[in-house]
């Protein structure tokens, strides 16, 4: 059931609401990625072995980074950030475990933006480690600004394309949660084929979860609301879940981001998609 934030908040209630690190994740190359189930690359890879995955989800965005970003990317990035841009099928998977220092759920969330959600949603659920991956260098600062602020230690980021990030960085079986939320809608027909989250990527992102692990999508376009709606249903691996009556192994309370704010001012209503992967006593 797709969940309306703007009707069922208060029915739902989940709506209301150092130094250099040890051991940088390796992101080098190496001849054989276990995460990968291609051997190809670049635009060829992408229409075999997963179906078709958009390469270019994202739009060109360039904005320098204040002074103040610019120190606190200097002094954070090497401990927190990996750069993954033009991400090449054969590197290693994260160590996540290195990276965070410790064993804990993880959650994967691909076009963080300035990243209000992942930090009041990593905030809100310290048990869990929460990777944001982005392109725009200058989300990535203000997210990185924020937990620096605010002292939260359970993010860490990613400057990468999110599709890369889940075929080369991440294994199978392993992200107790995806979140996806308001993706660039692409509304144009012909530009369609960028939508992030398509069957391919949806088939990649079951493939990554861990069984109870969930993919939590928002958007406030009715079209890709319904193209995802579709792509999910059909992905023989995954189930819709309602939070409501499910316990699933992360929240789904998302604070209303100044987009989202927008988007309601213009009239839009906000689709939530949530599914799970089942487990096998399901
Ligand atoms: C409309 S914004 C939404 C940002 C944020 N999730 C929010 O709710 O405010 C979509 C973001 O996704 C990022 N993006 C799009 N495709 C991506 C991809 N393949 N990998 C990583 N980031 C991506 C864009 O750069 C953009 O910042």
């Amino acid at each position: 059931m797709d969940i309306n934030l703007g009707q069922e908040r208060l029915h739902l209630r989940f709506m209301s609401d150092h130094g250099q690190m040890h051991a940088q994740p390796e992101v080098g190359l190496r001849p054989d990625s276990p995460a990968s189930p291609s051997t190809g690359s670049g635009a060829q890879d992408r229409g075999s072995a997963w179906g078709y995955l958009p390469a270019t989800s994202f739009r060109s965005r360039r904005a320098a980074l204040s002074s103040a970003q610019q120190q606190t990317w200097e002094r954070r990035w090497p401990a927190l950030g990996v750069d993954a841009l033009g991400a090449s099928p054969h590197r290693v998977p994260l160590d996540t475990r290195a990276w965070f220092g410790r064993d804990a759920p993880l959650v994967l969330e691909i076009g963080c933006g300035s990243g209000t959600s992942t930090l009041a949603m990593a905030h809100a659920e310290p048990h869990l480690d929460v990777i944001a991956v982005e392109i725009y260098r200058r989300g990535l600062a203000q997210l990185l600004c924020a937990i620096d602020s605010a002292n939260v230690t359970n993010i860490r980021l990613i400057r990468g394309n999110g599709i890369d990030v889940l075929k080369d960085l991440v294994t199978s079986n392993s992200l107790s949660g995806v979140r996806v939320f308001f993706p660039d809608p692409w509304p144009k027909v012909r530009h369609h084929k960028r939508r992030l989250l398509q069957p391919a990527t949806i088939a990649l992102i079951a493939d990554r979860l861990i069984p109870a692990g969930v993919l939590h999508a928002a958007t406030d376009h009715p079209g890709y609301a319904e193209h995802i709606a579709a792509a999910g249903d059909a992905e023989p691996r995954l189930i819709r879940a309602d939070p409501r009556t499910d316990s699933l192994p992360i929240s789904v309370v998302r604070p209303t981001t100044k987009y989202e704010t927008k988007a309601q001012d213009a009239g839009s209503a906000v689709s939530e998609l949530v599914w799970r992967k089942p487990k096998s006593d399901d």
